[in-house]
């Protein structure tokens, strides 16, 4: 590989907002000597740190691990939230995706649920109150010892694991047209779904945690597609089939929507 030596000038319009009750606006930045090799939040820690030195404030961004694990790195840009990239975290994108002199403008997600909190962070803590509401296994389902011995199909280990691969970032409610968390919560349903684990508490769990989605403001799903398409982390849309099919079940063979005798609820 040759190293790139060229350095690159980019205009950065960033969304800058004082607070939540705040009104917001753009404010034009200039990230000049970028290199290709730069992420693309170094290129914003660069502007930081100028800003820091005039006695700016600096750009608010989240971000964590910068690895593509963690999902804190929520921001819209060009429109898409992460960024270009296909199967990429913002913290991934780097300043070689762009050209010499392009103009990139930064936004929060745009969602009712996810409040702007400052600048380009917002507060997506309704992704957490809906997994608090069901997204987990209570029941006592043994040691490892017990979770090897009971065998389960390659296709639905792989399919769970797949959905599992969920990092939480909130692109697919920022990409939607209806604000939807249905890709969210689909694959945090489909890991449950899918194993004997979360068998007990099926019924439960999609009914609690479709309640929340509703209650925190997110819309629903009219099969568009632009979750899919944004997710870091390629959850498919074939778990929003899974979650919808999860849901009828529950509606009409929940335990405790529909109290029946022992005999009975043998299936
Ligand atoms: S489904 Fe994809 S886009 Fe949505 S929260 Fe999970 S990782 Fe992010
Ligand atoms: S900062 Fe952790 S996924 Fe981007």
């Amino acid at each position: 590989m040759t190293t790139q030596e060229t350095t690159m000038d980019v205009t950065l319009k960033v969304w800058r907002q004082k607070g939540p009750e705040e009104p917001g606006s753009f404010v034009t930045y200039e990230a000049k000597g970028c290199t290709p090799d730069m992420s693309f939040f170094e290129a914003l820690d660069v502007v930081n740190e100028g800003l820091v030195a005039k006695g700016e404030e600096a750009i608010a961004f989240d971000h964590d691990c910068r690895e593509g694990i963690c999902g804190t790195c929520c921001m819209t840009v060009n429109g898409q939230p992460h960024g270009p990239d296909q199967a990429a975290t913002g913290c991934q994108l780097h300043m070689r995706t762009y050209k010499n002199g392009d103009t990139i403008t930064l936004e929060p997600f745009r969602a009712r649920a996810f409040p702007v909190v400052k600048d380009l962070v917002v507060d997506r803590s309704a992704l957490d109150r809906v997994m608090a509401a069901g997204g987990f296994v209570s029941v006592n389902t043994g040691g490892a010892g017990e979770a090897n011995a009971i065998l389960i199909p390659k296709d639905k280990a792989e399919a769970a694991m797949d959905a599992a691969a969920c990092i939480g970032c909130g692109a697919c409610v920022a990409a939607c047209p209806n604000a939807s968390a249905m890709l969210f919560v689909s694959a945090k349903v489909s890991q449950f779904a899918l194993l004997p684990q979360g068998q007990p508490e099926r019924d439960r769990r999609v009914l609690a945690m479709q309640k929340q989605m509703d209650a925190e403001g997110f819309g629903n799903c009219s099969n568009e597609a632009e979750c899919e398409a944004v997710c870091p982390k390629e959850i498919k849309l074939t778990n929003i089939a899974r979650l919808n099919r999860e849901f009828i079940r529950a509606i009409f063979w929940s335990h405790e929507l529909h109290p029946r005798s022992e005999a009975e609820g043998q299936e």
